[in-house]
């Protein structure tokens, strides 16, 4: 085990779309019994409610985390509980609440438990005056609350690890791709959704324009991405919170078309809604040699690979869903 105080590894946010994948993808690595997965109130997938142990509770109650930690003798945090960008400019308020205040009750525990934390970035910390491609050291001027929570975290994460000697290492996530759990309130949902309508015969309604182009991922390259970094020798990493990840860049319309390669007639109508503002504030791609040159990384998964693997694994689910 990998932790640092106690001998368990805690996942919040362990309902959504990573955190189901990653609840899974740990109880592999380590015994399950060692894996607790936290959620609020959106319920755990059947197989992570069944296959270990679960706590309930809110990363903002400080009092209530700090005992989960304690009863459950958890050394190590995987901080995946937050509010994402489109839900988060609905409520701006509350996301910051839940991203600021859950991450800072997250970083004081650690400090004081001796805890390891993985805290999740995201290409929303860059805004509209980055260059199309990103590079990892650039200016951060987010036009979101989301955005401004991630760069706030990035760096309340680095003070914590040069102040106060908290090992919290975390990830810009690109926009990511998965058939396992719906998406959480993103403005990269519709590179989900679309799926979704293709398995049921259904045209699909995109909420961003057909030109729109977006740094994404599969979901099985982010949590391999997820397990190395925090595996990584610390004295490798250079930007141990804030890494620049990449896989693929594509157009809406590019995924419409690879889609349709393999559903023919799938047919794509584009409404763009207030969440094209979100989307126009990213960068196309972004740039992630550094954490190839400091820990390794490298993507599988292509967009030819990332379809194939969705069209399978949602069209699997739908006939066990109607046998
Ligand atoms: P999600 O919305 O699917 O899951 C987040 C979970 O947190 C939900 O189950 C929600 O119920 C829970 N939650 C919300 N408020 C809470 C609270 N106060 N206390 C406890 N639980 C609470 O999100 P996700 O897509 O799994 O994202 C996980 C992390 O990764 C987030 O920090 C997000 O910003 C980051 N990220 C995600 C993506 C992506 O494409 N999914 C991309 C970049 C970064
Ligand atoms: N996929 C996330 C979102 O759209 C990016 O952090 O909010």
């Amino acid at each position: 085990m990998t932790s640092g105080g106690g001998q368990r590894v805690l996942v919040t946010g362990a309902a959504g779309q990573i955190g189901t994948e990653l609840v899974l993808a740990l109880r592999e690595k380590y015994p399950a019994e060692d894996v607790v997965a936290m959620y609020r109130s959106t319920p755990l997938a059947p197989e992570v409610a069944d296959g270990g142990p679960s706590a309930v509770g809110d990363v903002t109650d400080a009092e209530g985390f700090a005992r989960i930690v304690e009863e459950h003798d958890i050394g190590t945090v995987y901080h995946l509980a937050a509010i994402l960008s489109a839900t988060g400019e609905s409520n701006p308020v509350v996301c910051f609440d839940v991203n600021m205040g859950g991450l800072l009750n997250v970083l004081e525990l650690a400090r004081e438990r001796d805890l390891r934390v993985f805290s999740p970035s995201s290409i929303a910390v860059f805004g509209p005056d980055v260059p199309s491609e990103a590079p990892q050291d650039s200016v951060l001027h987010p036009t979101t609350m989301y955005g401004m929570t991630k760069v706030a975290g990035e760096l309340l994460a680095d003070y914590y690890a040069q102040a106060q000697g908290v090992d919290v290492r975390g990830l810009r996530y690109p926009g990511l791709i998965s058939w396992r759990t719906p998406p959480g309130g993103g403005t990269t949902d519709y590179a989900v959704a679309i799926f979704h309508s293709a398995v049921q015969g259904q045209p699909y309604t995109c909420f961003v324009r057909a030109d729109t182009r977006l740094p994404m991922m599969y979901m099985d390259d982010a949590i391999r991405a997820t397990l190395d970094i925090m595996d990584a020798p610390a004295e490798r990493l250079t930007c141990p919170a804030s890494y620049n990840l990449a896989a693929v860049s594509f157009r809406a319309d590019e995924l419409a078309a690879e889609i349709a390669s393999r559903v023919p007639g799938f047919e794509v109508h584009y409404v763009p809604d207030q969440r094209q503002a979100i989307a126009d504030s990213w960068p196309d791609a972004v740039v992630d040699t550094v954490a190839r040159d400091d820990w390794g990384w490298e993507h599988e998964f292509g967009l030819e690979e990332i379809v194939a693997d969705m069209l399978e694994n949602l069209s699997r689910e739908q006939q066990l869903e109607t046998a």
